[in-house]
């Protein structure tokens, strides 16, 4: 049968203290709704149809795609209120699951699931939990079977020991749910048209409820604050963690490991703690990434070593490239095999030649470099002029002495060797010397400014 998942995401979230609709709050650097559609994705449904209201046009602005149809729920009036206003967009003939915007951790095999049961009748999500409060209750006969959800606010003391709760997620036939949500009621504590009480009205027609039990609550943990949201992004980069990790990947330690966006890894990778990848990143084989170091949008090849605290961002290193300790990496540096940026050597628009070494205190930047070359500490290439930017070329087996500025436009062809302390503004042709610095004079019996001597 058809499937049409309805999202439920009107709710403000008040305890998230935020001017930001809850749903757009993130992990792992995606909005928690973008989280759950993903999942439903999976599920090839026909459509998913997210129900919003707080916020309804910012969340809409933002998550606009194909396959999400968005229904409006100008008053917040009850979860079944809420699926109420998605049906008119639903198949008749097909299955309805309803998932909420604000529990992202579902996973599709727990969906999967669910679905199987739901065919000829309502199926419902519980969990066994050891602090039941705040949830819905689940109520079942003598024989096992579910007969209704009691929200906490409606429960008596007995309803309220029960320890199995209600999720919220359901699954039911289109059909069903279209006679029987209008029937609901909102006569009970909170003035709300309740979902799960479609359940009693399935009971009443002899229509039996199915369930399917989650194993970690966690799974089905709803964020309403900022604590919730952590346990959740936790959750997240765990399993991000183990999946990795069952993959090849040695973590230093999987709890201080971020991961916000994809993270590719090779064989025999080895990352250290506090390591955050950010957008798409790829790891090759054998690549080691020290404490401390922020990635995005970076190819590393195979056997390159980055050590601590870099920060690297749209770069591309070939094969074992050395990376830092206190490295940064701007956008559109390229690395070529072998090469090796050193510490406190910040690196923009450019191309780094096989085996070409900057390995302190440096400024490259709109820059190609040949191969071979030795940039000394201090190198600065002066690509600014406060107005364009300009270009410095370097050509193979040059030798960069140290403290030198390099003002672009500049080339320095291979071979071409540039003194300490140079500041280039002229070409330097091949195996040619540049020398740009006023010339040592040591003043003979000099004497050294003295203090003077108090009496
Ligand atoms: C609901 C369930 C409860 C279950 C719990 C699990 C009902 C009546 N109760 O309770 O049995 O244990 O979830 O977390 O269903 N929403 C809308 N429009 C509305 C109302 C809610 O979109 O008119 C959305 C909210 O944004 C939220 C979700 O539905 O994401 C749940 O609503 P909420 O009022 O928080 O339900 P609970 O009281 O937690
Ligand atoms: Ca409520």
């Amino acid at each position: 049968m058809a499937l049409e998942v309805v999202i439920l995401a009107a709710g403000k979230g008040a305890r998230m203290k935020s001017p930001l609709p809850k749903v757009l709050h993130t992990v792992a650097d995606m909005p928690m709704l973008q989280h759950v559609i993903n999942s439903a994705q999976k599920l090839e449904p026909v459509a998913c149809h997210v129900v919003v209201g707080f916020g309804g046009e910012q969340v809409q602005a933002q998550l606009e795609q194909p396959g999400v149809q968005w229904v409006e729920q100008t008053e917040q009036l009850g979860t079944g209120h809420a699926v109420l206003q998605a049906l008119p967009g639903i198949a008749e003939d097909s299955t309805v699951l309803v998932l909420y915007g604000d529990v992202p951790l579902i996973t599709v095999e727990t969906l999967g699931e669910l679905l199987a049961k739901a065919a000829n009748g309502p199926a419902l999500l519980t969990a066994v939990v050891a602090d039941p409060s705040g949830y819905g209750r689940i109520e079942r006969d003598q024989q096992g079977a579910v007969t209704g959800v009691v929200e906490e606010k409606d429960a008596d003391a007995n309803q309220r020991s029960i320890n199995e709760i209600n999720t919220g997620v359901l699954a039911a036939p289109a059909a069903q749910l279209r006679r029987w949500l209008p029937q609901v009621e909102n006569n009970n504590k909170q003035g709300e048209y309740y979902l799960p009480d479609i359940l009693g009205l399935a009971v009443q027609e002899g229509i039996s409820v199915a369930s399917a039990q989650v194993e970690t609550e966690i799974e089905v943990l709803g964020v309403n604050d900022r604590i919730q949201l952590n346990l959740v992004e936790r959750e997240f980069q765990l399993r991000l963690a183990r999946r990795l990790m069952s993959a090849g990947v040695t973590l230093a330690d999987a709890g201080r490991f971020d991961v916000r966006g994809q993270l590719q890894c090779g064989e025999n990778v080895f990352i250290d703690v506090n390591a955050v990848f950010i957008g798409k990143v790829s790891l090759g084989n054998n690549v080691r990434i020290g404490a401390n170091c922020v990635l995005m949008d970076t190819v590393l090849a195979d056997g390159v070593e980055v050590k601590p605290f870099s920060h690297l961002e749209k770069a591309e290193a070939g094969e074992d490239c050395v990376i830092g300790p206190f490295a940064r990496l701007r956008p559109a540096t390229v690395l070529e095999a072998g090469a090796k940026i050193g510490n406190f050597v910040e690196t923009k628009k450019v191309n780094i030649g096989a085996g070409s070494k900057v390995s302190h205190l440096s400024y490259v930047g709109d820059c190609d470099m040949g191969s071979g070359v030795n940039v000394g500490a201090g190198t600065v290439t002066c690509n600014y002029d406060g107005a364009h930017k300009h270009k410095t070329r370097i050509g193979d087996k040059v030798f960069i002495g140290s403290n030198s500025t390099l003002v672009a436009p500049v080339e320095i062809a291979s071979n071409g060797f540039v003194a300490a302390g140079s500041t280039i503004t002229k070409k330097v042709a091949q195996d040619e010397l540049a020398v740009s610095r006023t010339r040592q004079r040591n003043i003979v019996g000099w004497q050294r400014p003295q203090k003077e001597v108090d009496d």
